[in-house]
């Protein structure tokens, strides 16, 4: 059918034609952002799930609703290898400005850009990468200690009481939190938890991949008590013909029972998935209604573009025995995994595998769903592996 008619949207970050079944996560978001317009004590909320479930998305959507509800929002992307103050700085000047313009918290609002100025050049010895413009000249003894922990705690203080003043709230939305090491998570969740016991109205949503709340735990002990997780994963049946159906009958287009079966099937409910057949499945047919031999024709396609595009940028930057490791573990089957099992696999101990193992969990490509347990954060990352390196020359 006409490709330009084509209403399906695979792609990070990009919105679905129908965001399905997330209702009521939305709904327990709208609250959470309501009472924190009503400067009522809120949890920050922190999405977790694999990729391509629609975290993003559901980040970007949430941050709009923040906004029509009179929220001040900034929103992030913890890039790998740059340090959290070097992200915020920026974006909390941006904010800043924005609040100096309401008459009744400029005074505030300069205070607190005096204390990001204080606070970017004292950390620029230990984050070289911070890069921000000053408006105001710092304030001795104002979030310029040069230790992280406290600085940001003061800078939130001040960027808070600026917030307050105008009658609003600041929210962070930050996306792969996942990638902010250990210490730098630390100091955030410090800072937040500071702000909610002197009522401060700064708050986080956040988005990452599974680890990410241990990696909370770890840093500080107290995070698992002071964040909300939701699991954002696959649709259900019933979510994810909505996901298909729905945005094809918006155009006069039906699917046949079976066709749409083939479908979930094939994806599991995987959002990104789903989009990627979707596309292809419109692409290939014919016309209304679309059959199950359409969804086949297509499947062969779709699977194709989710090799070149969303399965390939995972593999990229990896090196040639983390590649191995990964094929290795592909070879059992779609996991999760013992570490013991795989380096059993591959004829060596399992402790000279421990290094490796956590690269590419730093790296965002597996994750430890239990202690010794490893899983891929990619769904059906072991049929990839096994399409592009098949057979066992791999192993040499
Ligand atoms: N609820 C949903 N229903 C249908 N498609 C969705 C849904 N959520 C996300 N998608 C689609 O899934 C893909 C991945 O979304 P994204 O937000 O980038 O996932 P993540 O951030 O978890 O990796 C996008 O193409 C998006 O349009
Ligand atoms: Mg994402």
């Amino acid at each position: 059918m006409d490709p330009i008619r084509n209403p399906y949207a695979p792609g990070a970050g990009t919105p679905p034609p129908e965001l399905a079944g997330r209702g009521e996560l939305l709904e327990t978001v709208r609250i959470a952002l309501a009472r924190i317009r009503a400067m009522r004590p809120t949890k920050s909320i922190l999405m977790v799930g694999l990729r391509g479930v629609g975290k993003t998305v559901l980040l970007e959507k949430m941050r709009q609703e923040a906004e029509v509800v009179g929220l001040h929002t900034i929103r992030m992307e913890a890039p790998e290898g740059r340090s959290l103050p070097a992200m915020l700085a920026p974006q909390l000047r941006v904010a800043l400005l924005r609040l100096s313009r309401v008459r009744r918290a400029s005074d505030r609002a300069r205070r607190a850009l005096r204390a990001l100025t204080g606070f970017a050049r004292a950390l620029k010895v230990r984050y070289d990468d911070i890069e921000v413009g000053f408006d105001h000249e710092p304030e001795p003894g104002l979030a310029d200690n040069g230790d992280l922990e406290m600085d940001l705690q003061v800078l939130f203080e001040t960027a808070g009481a600026a917030a307050r003043e105008a009658g609003t709230a600041l929210c962070l939305f930050i996306d792969e939190l996942q990638y902010v090491v250990e210490d730098q998570l630390a100091a955030l969740i410090t800072a937040l938890h500071r702000m909610a016991q002197i009522e401060m109205p700064i708050v986080l949503i956040g988005a990452g991949l599974p680890q990410l709340r241990g990696q909370m735990g770890r840093a500080k002990s107290y995070a698992e008590r002071l964040f909300d997780f939701p699991e954002v994963g696959a649709l259900d049946p019933g979510a994810a013909r909505i996901a298909i159906a729905k945005p094809a009958a918006d155009q006069g287009v039906e699917f046949h029972e079976d066709a749409l079966a083939r479908i979930i099937g094939e994806t599991r409910g995987y959002p990104y998935f789903l989009q990627e057949w979707g596309k292809h499945t419109w692409d290939v047919a014919g016309g209304s209604p679309i059959t199950i031999s359409d969804v086949e024709a297509a499947s062969i396609q779709a699977v194709a573009a989710l090799d070149e595009s969303f399965f390939r940028v995972r593999l990229d930057r990896l090196a040639p025995a983390e590649k191995r490791y990964l094929r290795a573990m592909a070879e059992l089957g779609p996991g999760p995994y013992r570490s013991g099992e795989i380096a059993e696999s591959m004829g060596r101990p399992v402790t000279s595998f421990g290094p490796l193992r956590s690269q590419l969990i730093a790296k965002g490509v597996i994750w430890s769903p239990g202690y010794g347990d490893t899983a891929f954060t990619v769904p059906m990352f072991d049929q990839f592996l096994k399409r592009i390196m098949p057979g066992d020359e791999w192993r040499s």
